[in-house]
């Protein structure tokens, strides 16, 4: 069976490959409508200022952290932490990321869906089918949602079949530069119009008054839901890594491109919410609250492409769900390769039987969110906020106190035969050891406390 691990196992062709597989997972709903959700929900530049200290201050340690973990034993999350334990329950790490990646792709895919099926949405309203675009555009509508959750998995799990170079490598590489390209011509289109310069304001005016215990646990959990990271997906990837790769500038690549795009689509939304706002249109609800974060992206949007109007305001608009939709298929790919690459190593299954399997039962549980979209906010409470942070706690002190950074630094130095000087290897292996885990303890007791107190 031998045979089978290895054949079914790959490598990135190139060193790019890597890092636009890494970014394309990176990048995805968290940063097009998780991101300005939380940043509007949050009260504006104060979240992004606590967002940007807990993706460098932990979010690029951990992932560094992972990508080495995944390239040193070219294995899976559970398999990785095995491989390289002392204590017989390093193991349980793996199962954990497993379980968050499965959960989190179940509400992942009905959103998905929802991208895809705002296109059709759209193309009606714009041609004037009115009752068509609302049954496309009703986000509760559960057969509706059952359908799009179902192809966009299908989709998911074509790209996965392909394997490693051919499917995800060859997929990311031609949808990454479209996606930036597609963001940055409607940014310059969003900032002519009247109410964007309010919009701004509101994006880059921090109020600290707003900076609390649980704005800072929504942007621990949306950094690390936005970077991939503490469920074992760049693990995953980094197993498929060649030793000539220099694994801390590829991650800080990942995580600039990552944060350089949610910045920029609040650039986007948050001005196009304010200008929906100048052109009469609800946006905050009487105690100033969002209306409704899940569905900002997608009730607000729509009517601002509205008023744009024409071929043009029809042209934006498909781009736009376009867009979103090919974000979010490079991430919905790295989270389920994370069960998969599980399957193929740990149960000697076939690549193909392994997304068919794995991608099936996450079916089963995306469809039963389709039927209650309400059941995406505890998911993303227990799995994104709760649960990636603890993955991340978990890998930073198995890596610091188990395994030991200096073990790590002999696998970093591959590709980057200095690292034993550099400065920031140096700092890195302070922050896993000390740093992330304080960092992220206390956000986690200080929670707990707040749950306890009210
Ligand atoms: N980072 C992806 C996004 O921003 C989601 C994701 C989370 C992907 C965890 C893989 C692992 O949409």
């Amino acid at each position: 069976m031998a045979t089978t691990q290895t054949s079914d196992r790959g490598n990135w062709n190139s060193k790019l490959g890597f890092i636009l597989a890494a970014a394309g997972s990176a990048v995805g709903l968290g940063n097009i409508w998780g991101y300005p959700t939380q940043v509007a929900d949050n009260g504006g530049a104060a979240f992004i200022l606590v967002y940007l200290v807990c993706c460098i201050l932990v979010g690029l340690p951990v992932m560094i952290a992972e990508i080495t973990i995944g390239r040193k034993t070219g294995k899976n999350p559970v398999g990785a932490f095995k491989a390289l334990d002392k204590t017989g329950y390093a193991h349980l790490i793996g199962y954990w990321g497993v379980l968050c990646g499965f959960m989190i792709l179940a509400f992942y895919l009905v959103i998905s869906g929802w991208t895809l099926a705002y296109v059709f949405e759209e193309i009606f309203r714009f041609t004037g089918n009115a009752g068509y675009a609302a049954w496309f555009g009703d986000l509760t509508n559960g057969p509706k949602n059952a359908a799009f959750t179902v192809i966009f998995l299908l989709l998911t799990i074509s790209i996965i079949n392909g394997g490693v170079s051919n499917g995800i490598e060859r997929a990311t590489k031609f949808l990454m530069p479209v996606l930036l390209f597609i963001l940055v011509i409607m940014i310059f289109y969003v900032l002519r119009l009247e109410g964007s310069a309010e919009g701004i304001r509101q994006y880059l005016k921090p109020d600290f008054s707003l900076i609390n215990i649980d704005l800072t646990l929504s942007a621990m959990g949306q950094a690390f839901f936005s970077l991939s990271l503490g469920m074992g997906a760049l693990i995953t990837y980094g197993s498929y890594l060649k030793r000539d790769q220099n694994i801390v500038e590829s991650a800080t690549y990942v995580t600039v491109t990552d944060i350089t795009i949610a910045f920029t689509a609040g650039m986007l939304v948050i001005p196009a919410m304010y200008v929906a706002l100048a052109q009469g249109i609800t946006i905050f609800g009487d105690d100033g609250e969002l209306i409704s974060s899940v569905s900002l992206v997608f009730t607000v949007l729509p009517q601002l492409f509205e008023n744009i109007g024409g071929a043009l305001g029809l042209t934006i608009s498909i781009s736009f769900f376009l867009l979103l939709a090919l974000a979010a298929l490079t991430s919905a790919i790295s989270l389920l390769e994370v069960p998969v690459s599980y399957m193929i190593d740990e149960h000697n299954m076939r690549r193909k039987n392994a997304s068919w399997v794995i991608g099936g039962s996450i079916g089963v549980v995306a469809v039963i969110i389709s039927f209650d979209i309400n059941l995406i906010d505890y998911f993303v409470y227990i799995f994104n906020e709760i649960g990636l942070p603890l993955g991340g706690l978990m890998l930073c002190l198995f890596l610091g106190w188990v395994w030991k950074t200096e073990n790590a630094v002999v696998e970093i130095k591959h590709g980057f035969e200095n690292a034993d000087n550099s400065v920031f290897v140096k700092l890195w292996r302070i922050f896993i050891k000390y740093i992330c885990p304080v960092l992220i303890a206390i956000v986690f007791i200080t929670t707990v406390l707040d749950i306890i107190r009210s």
